[in-house]
């Protein structure tokens, strides 16, 4: 055939995968152009209106780097990260919920002494002292496993997103491993709420359709145990403002902790502290399993022969 109706044209480039080696290809392309399709025809889409999709896309591809990912961003706002998140952890099974990695994990992070105070530099914060255990669904505590913590300054940046990180190094980052008990500690500042990158293409779309860019206050821990699923996850701070309209629809009821201010003249592992102060104390269960650990952005892939 040599002209198509709509209905029809929609059918011949569905077709037009049938060959594909690869199922899993095959099913995804079809589906994405019978929804791409049904989209084009219920929304009566205008030639402008595709140009400016595509001149959209094509902005977004030119804001991305090495380390900054806008494409990442837009999905993030749109609220696809969540839910492949969501349908990849249909049964948490006693495990505790996950949320979006964000694009400021960075990686290899260094291993610290726990109670480190990881607080980001020239910052005036006040104090927050971090109490946390890792066990399985079952509350069976996990020895030795890597927990990777990253936060952003009370200036509401990451360190990575600063010009001379390259001379700094990381701050508010840092890995802590374990006990037999599976505890850790550390001390850094208690987070704010931070916008997200706006300027770019995502946040020319957030301003004209009048969202806010803002996340509430968290700290991202990435949980990586041997036999376990990883779990890429944040504790929010409770009470923060944002918590309800978080910008990439990241909240999980679970995943806010109730952070205690204290007037204490000491933190539970006898550092002296200024009051006031803050407690934090989260729990994270681990459900049995594997895979493999997200790769920060810049990670060059090293080819093997
Ligand atoms: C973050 O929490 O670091 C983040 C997550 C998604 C988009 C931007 C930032
Ligand atoms: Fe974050």
């Amino acid at each position: 055939m040599t002209q198509f109706s709509e209905s029809e044209l929609t059918e011949a480039v569905v077709e037009s995968f049938d060959a594909t080696p690869d199922a899993r290809a095959k099913f995804l392309l079809q589906e994405l152009v019978t929804s791409l399709h049904d989209y084009v025809r219920k929304t009566g889409l205008t030639f402008e209106e595709w140009d400016y999709a595509i001149d959209f896309l094509t902005r977004t591809g030119h804001k991305c780097t090495d380390i900054r990912q806008e494409f990442i961003l837009l999905s993030d706002v749109l609220g696809v990260s969540m839910l492949v998140d969501a349908v990849n952890h249909r049964d948490r099974a006693g495990a505790t919920e996950t949320t979006v990695l964000g694009p400021f994990y960075v990686g290899e992070h260094k291993v610290m002494p726990h109670g480190t105070d990881i607080s980001p530099r020239n910052q005036t914060g006040e104090k927050m002292f971090v109490q946390s255990r890792v066990t399985d669904n079952h509350g069976k505590p996990i020895a030795g496993v890597p927990v990777d913590v990253w936060h952003a300054d009370n200036d509401g940046f990451y360190d990575s997103q600063k010009p001379n990180y390259d001379e700094t190094g990381p701050s508010a980052r840092a890995r802590f491993v374990t006990d037999a008990d599976g505890r850790f500690t550390f001390r850094t500042i208690l987070p704010c709420s931070y916008p997200v990158p706006t300027d770019g293409p995502v946040g020319e779309m957030l301003l004209q359709t009048k969202r806010h860019p803002m996340r509430p206050a968290h700290v991202h821990f990435l949980v990586n145990a041997k036999g376990y699923e990883p779990l890429i996850t944040h504790v929010f701070i409770g009470g923060d403002k944002y918590l309800e309209s978080d910008v990439v629809f990241g909240v999980k009821d679970e995943l806010i902790a109730k952070v205690e201010q204290r007037n204490d003249p000491a933190m539970p592992d006898g550092t002296k502290a200024a009051a006031p102060w803050h407690l934090m104390t989260y729990e994270f269960h681990l459900k049995p399993g594997g895979g493999i650990a997200p790769k920060p952005l810049g990670t060059k892939v090293v080819e093997t022969a």
